[in-house]
């Protein structure tokens, strides 16, 4: 098995939203928990979270990321190598805690739990939790949805394709989905990846990116709104959702601030 971070920093420039945090993300994800947060935690590596903060923490277990991703510009930035899940006091509290997609990336609805009641125990009182996630949809996505992704008129782009997949297998077999499924489904469904490129124009280098799932020890969650906010109850009283963003997928990835 392959450590999965380790391969996808290396095919980092050629993600983009869903996959990045677009700009009007960042911008909401400031503006609700204040540009002058004085003491940001931030879950993960994120760049554009990491230019948005003066006084910032980032926490990431994995050295490559760190190693790829990690370019401070302010000495009040600092990265600590460790696991979200083991965030203890000894890390302190803070004004805000933020993240993109952090919770999609743990590898059980355990996991989710755990997380929450950790980032509400970083908090200070008064706090905000502000995080894009990935929902999956009420509506399940069939086959014919991701052949209509490939054969119909229009085109979002591939990374919002490949999580359509995923969305599709975490409604099928349930949450969480291992990524070499996704892997799987996408080769049983489209073999031809050419014919795939000549009907969407998407450029067979970004198709072959889902090639780093291959062999992967990595699994993805995709909970849907109801199994977030059972999540989010185990740590927060009071949450709002924010809709945000017209890039591909963004109807599929809103905003959860919560205050602790
Ligand atoms: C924040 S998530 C999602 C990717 C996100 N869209 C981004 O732009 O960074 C990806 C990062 O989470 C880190 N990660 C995943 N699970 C973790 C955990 N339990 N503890 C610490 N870091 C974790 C990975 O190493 C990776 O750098």
């Amino acid at each position: 098995m392959r450590d999965h971070w380790k391969n996808y920093q290396t095919r980092w420039h050629l993600l983009e939203p869903p996959l990045r945090p677009a700009r009007d993300v960042v911008d909401a994800i400031v503006a609700a928990v204040g540009e002058q947060s004085s003491n940001v935690l931030l879950l993960g590596v994120t760049p554009e979270l990491v230019e948005s903060f003066e006084h910032l923490t980032a926490v990431d277990k994995s050295a490559e990321m760190i190693g790829a991703l990690w370019h401070p510009a302010k000495s009040t930035q600092v990265v600590r190598h460790a696991n979200w899940l083991d965030m203890d006091d000894s890390f302190g509290r803070y004004s805000a805690v933020v993240g993109d997609c952090s919770m999609n990336a743990l590898q059980s609805a355990g996991e989710i739990d755990t997380l929450v009641r950790v980032v509400s125990a970083r908090l200070v009182d008064g706090g905000t939790f502000a995080c894009r996630v990935f929902e999956r949809p009420d509506e399940p996505i069939t086959d014919d949805d991701l052949r209509i992704g490939i054969d119909g008129a229009t085109h979002g782009n591939f990374h919002a394709f490949k999580w359509q997949i995923a969305m599709s297998l975490a409604e099928q077999s349930g949450t969480p989905v291992r990524v070499t499924d996704i892997l799987s489904r996408f080769n049983r469904l489209f073999p031809d990846r050419e014919s795939v490129a000549e009907k969407t124009g998407w450029p067979m280098e970004v198709i072959n990116t889902i090639d780093v799932y291959e062999q992967s020890d990595m699994s993805l969650c995709f909970p849907n709104r109801q199994e977030f906010e059972q999540h989010f109850a185990q740590g927060f009283r009071e949450f709002e959702w924010l809709a945000c963003g017209t890039y591909d997928l963004a109807e599929h990835c809103p905003i959860v601030v919560a205050k602790s």
